[in-house]
């Protein structure tokens, strides 16, 4: 287990959704612009979370199931077509072939096996289905070690290089990013469970990066605040 299990989302659950990039919009709109076609029967997102893609997709393409390991978090989705299910990705309750689109943003850095929750997702979907992913990345894959300190989570960002090697069972797959830009670090650390002195730790790490970094990160740093760009990756791929 990598620490960011059930208990961390239940308390990040209440300030989750002002973590700025969340909800934003052009985000999400360039994310669900990947897909071929809006139209879809059945649909599944992956680490659901609150629902803030969710609610796109239910206005756009239709109702849709959605899996959380927190029920604190999907306790935030109020959406009649949007129907939550505490499950792990390592183990989706769903029987073989049973969705034309499954999606994921921003959940993969937090499981423990990603083969194996790709493996699910996979299994789980119907043959030609889509699976259309999001993920946020270090800004080139050759600085991912700096990347995984700079966070300082103790986990690991799968780079580029490694996610296309998780779609390798997929047939034409697509890809593209999404920068973010000028994110604050502030409101990041604000949101996501720090005291003052973490707070402080990940502050002077974000000034101690190197020179590459900054650049490819377009980083400024004023009186209270630091901003960075930060990269998504996003990949669109389907079944054999
Ligand atoms: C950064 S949030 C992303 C939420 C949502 N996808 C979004 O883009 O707003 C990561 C989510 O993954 C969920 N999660 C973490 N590990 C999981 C697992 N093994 N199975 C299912 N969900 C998981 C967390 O509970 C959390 O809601």
């Amino acid at each position: 287990m990598k620490g960011y299990s059930e208990n961390y989302w239940a308390k990040r659950a209440g300030q989750y959704n002002k973590t700025n990039w969340v909800k934003n919009e052009d985000f999400i709109d360039s994310f669900l612009n990947m897909l071929p076609r809006n139209n879809f029967e059945t649909i599944l997102e992956v680490g659901i979370g609150t629902g803030a893609v969710a609610n796109k997709v239910s206005e756009r393409i239709g109702p849709l199931t959605g899996i959380d390991i927190s029920k604190e978090m999907i306790a935030k989705i109020k959406h009649p077509d949007i129907t939550p299910i505490v499950a792990n990705a390592h183990d989706l309750p769903f029987e073989d072939a049973s969705f034309e689109l499954i999606y994921m943003r921003n959940v993969i850095h937090y499981i423990d096996d990603p083969v194996l929750a790709f493996s699910e997702i996979y299994r789980c979907l119907k043959p030609n289905g889509c699976f259309l992913f999001s993920q946020v990345v270090p800004p080139e894959d050759s600085i991912s070690e700096e990347y995984d300190w700079l966070i300082g989570r103790n986990i690991h960002y799968p780079t580029q290089g490694e996610i296309v090697q998780l779609f390798s069972k997929y047939l034409s797959v697509d890809s593209g990013h999404f920068i973010l830009k000028n994110q604050s670090i502030m409101n990041w650390l604000n949101n996501t469970c720090r005291d003052e002195s973490q707070k402080q730790e990940a502050i002077d790490r974000h000034k101690n990066t190197s020179d590459s970094y900054q650049k490819l990160a377009n980083f400024i740093e004023n009186d209270n605040d630091i901003l960075v760009d930060i990269k998504h990756f996003m990949v669109f791929g389907q079944k054999i």
